[in-house]
């Protein structure tokens, strides 16, 4: 069944209106697919193997798409798939338009984007335009052009400071830890001028002065777009512009995988000007949506992604910060709310993602972490706007704790082994059977190793299990897309004291109400839908939420 081929029509009550315009009423557009869909994110190393070497492809995701069908998704979202050294996992483009062999090369995204689509399931990318890898042609080019050379105009390369040059040219900070310089040998053999990395050594920043910087990624916008994707996410969208003269840092809190709004690497103004260029590219494909990964967190700010000739959306992490607490939780939604207004822009709502843990961990693991984190699915998928789902948390995934000879991520050697990463939320996930890798590959070698109890949490098991997380997860996402009653842009509190939140789209009407207090709550008035535990004595149990119409 494909119900969600057949979405819901209705308008966006942004694009209505009570002044002398709504007169025009009848001339509203439709609303776009992405103005309430819900998004799966797919890691592709993670989340499927076709090949047996351990590590999840593109073939694998396509003979899974069921699974995607199933759930109810409207969209994923791929992270990277394009030609890398991997030193980020894909982070890291040595040539963006192409496809690396590991996943399976060109030939295996062109089986992915017609499968999808013949599922009704549209499919983004992840695009990365503010670094390359430092095996992209472009950075060879310009470690072989010398200082000077034109080629080392289209990266960030000076000399460095001391008698001997032998000082980074600034104080930054990598965001994986140490500095965000690193000094190179230069043709005749002499070390000399250094180059900018905000991120790992082996991805150079790009100078987007230059203009053959974006010429390039106008390119590679159109050349996915012409192979059929729907839209991309634009990988650190905050980032591309640098103050000019790449001045020290004063008293900025940074530390390894934070920074914060006032660090004035990321979001220069000029950047916008950027974003508006990808706009016009975007626009001659007019079904295509772009995300942007936006970290701002002051509400103003981070709206002006989102105007009219930016970004179509961008990630709110917001409830991915926060802990399980009730007023924390309201703030959250109602801060999200108040920034998406300031632009009469689309809300977006993700609780995890491959970069931030697994939210049945962060809320305190085991079962009340799971029922927490169901609690705070039905939360979020209640709420107007785009909803991303990280692959996983359909099953209630928690992070795991990984031994150190495993670890992978640039983190952990860069801080000095004082971080540990982002591995512990990216192991692959369990399909099928007993023992690791549980049909996730045919090899038990798995590029990160899979613990024993997922044997509990497979998709086969939680398929044949009506109180299954995954069964809840689809149940969810059915109610969402058939009822009209979580139409409509605003939401009302109804209560919002002492643990309990109660909300109610205006539009359609939904109540929402969760219970993250101490004692068992009594459910508003309306007809109980869907709840995220049974309900004891006809009360909400704690950690637990519930629909209503
Ligand atoms: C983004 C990605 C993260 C990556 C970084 C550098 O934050 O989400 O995974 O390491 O950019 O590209
Ligand atoms: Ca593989």
């Amino acid at each position: 069944m494909s119900g969600h081929k057949m979405k819901r029509g209705g308008m966006n009550s942004r694009q209505g209106g009570t002044g002398p315009g709504s007169a025009r009423a009848s001339a509203r557009r439709p609303e776009p697919w992405w103005s309430s869909a819900v998004f799966y994110q797919v890691y592709p190393r993670s989340f499927a193997d076709s090949n047996g070497d351990g590590i999840g492809d593109l073939d694998g995701l396509t003979a899974r798409l069921e699974h995607l069908e199933q759930l109810g998704v409207d969209a994923i979202w791929i992270n990277p798939v394009t030609v890398s050294p991997m030193a980020d996992h894909g982070y890291d483009v040595a040539d963006p338009r192409d496809v690396d062999p590991l996943f399976g090369g060109m030939a295996a995204i062109e089986r992915l984007i017609a499968a999808a689509h013949q599922r009704g399931i549209k499919v983004t990318m992840d695009v990365v335009p503010n670094h390359t890898s430092s095996a992209h042609p472009w950075f060879q080019a310009a470690l072989a052009g010398g200082p000077g050379s034109a080629a080392r105009g289209r990266y960030f390369f000076r000399d460095g400071g001391g008698p001997d040059g032998a000082l980074p040219p600034n104080n930054w900070e990598s965001v994986f830890g140490g500095s965000a310089w690193t000094r190179v040998v230069e043709p005749d053999g002499t070390p000399r001028q250094w180059y900018l990395h905000l991120f790992d050594p082996e991805q150079p920043d790009l100078n987007w002065d230059h203009p053959d910087v974006f010429d390039d990624f106008e390119k590679t916008l159109r050349f996915w777009l012409e192979h059929g994707v729907d839209g991309f996410r634009i990988d650190v969208a905050h980032g591309m512009a640098k103050p000019p003269g790449l001045p020290d840092t004063q008293g900025v809190k940074t530390g390894v995988l934070r920074h914060s709004d006032d660090d004035p690497r990321f979001n220069h103004p000029s950047v916008h000007a950027i974003h508006r260029d990808i706009r016009t590219v975007v626009d001659d494909y007019p079904w295509a949506v772009t995300i942007g990964e936006v970290w701002v967190t002051d509400n103003v700010r981070w709206a002006e992604y989102l105007r009219p000739d930016e970004l179509h959306l961008g990630f709110n992490f917001r409830l991915s910060k926060i802990d399980f607490d009730a007023g924390e939780i309201h703030d959250a939604i109602q801060n999200s709310l108040a920034a998406t207004a300031l632009e009469s822009a689309t809300p977006t709502w993700t609780l995890s993602n491959h970069d931030v843990g697994r939210e049945v961990s962060r809320y305190g693991g085991g079962e009340i972490g799971l029922r927490r984190a169901r609690a705070m699915a039905m939360v979020m998928l209640a709420l107007p706007g785009a909803v991303f789902i990280y692959n996983g948390e359909e099953l209630g995934l928690p992070d795991v704790q990984l031994p150190d000879e495993v670890l992978q991520d640039p983190t952990w050697e860069r801080s000095g082994h004082t971080e540990r990463g982002r591995d512990k939320c990216r192991v692959p996930i369990p399909w099928s059977g007993d023992t690791p890798p549980f049909g996730f590959s045919t090899c038990a070698d798995t590029w990160l190793p899979m613990p024993q109890e997922w044997a509990a949490l497979t998709v086969k098991k939680q398929r044949a299990d009506p109180d299954s997380t995954l069964s809840f997860f689809r149940r969810a996402l059915e109610l969402r897309r058939a009822r009209s009653e979580f139409d409509g842009g605003e939401i009302e509190w109804l209560d919002a004291s002492r643990g309990r939140l109660i909300f109610r789209r205006r539009g359609g009407g939904l109540v929402c109400a969760l219970n993250a207090g101490r004692r068992p709550m009594a459910l508003p008035p309306g007809e109980l839908i869907l709840s995220s535990a049974p309900l004891v004595n006809d009360k909400l149990p704690r950690d637990a939420a519930a629909w209503l119409v």
